[in-house]
């Protein structure tokens, strides 16, 4: 079943920034790429590095992992460069009355 996870009001999160969410045990990263929104799990598919600590490139839509470099499209959770080949899950993002929430599983 899908659950409405509230991640903080729309200003808090102006373009450019990062937010972390914790919910029942997942780790959720959520980006505003130049006014889209979007939410990848903070564990590199590599070797667990926290993605949400990383480079975000607004223009490219990615982050860098922190720990070893390899780059992440937030769009789609794949990895554009190695080390990592694995994607990283992503999560619907809605906004509710100016409030930003994840739709978690
Ligand atoms: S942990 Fe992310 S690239 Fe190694």
């Amino acid at each position: 079943m899908t659950e409405l996870v509230d991640v903080c009001p729309i200003s808090e999160l102006p373009p450019g920034q990062v937010r972390l969410v914790e919910h029942a045990g997942l780790e959720i990263g959520v980006f505003n790429c130049d006014g889209t929104l979007y939410a990848i799990e903070d564990r590199c598919s590599h070797d667990d590095g926290p993605l949400a600590e990383g480079l975000l490139d607004v223009e490219e839509c990615t982050v860098e992992c922190p720990r070893h470099g390899a780059i992440f499209d937030l769009r789609t959770g794949r990895p554009r460069t190695l080390p990592a080949y694995e994607p990283v899950d992503t999560f619907p993002v809605i906004i509710d009355e100016n409030m930003i929430k994840l739709e978690v599983i």
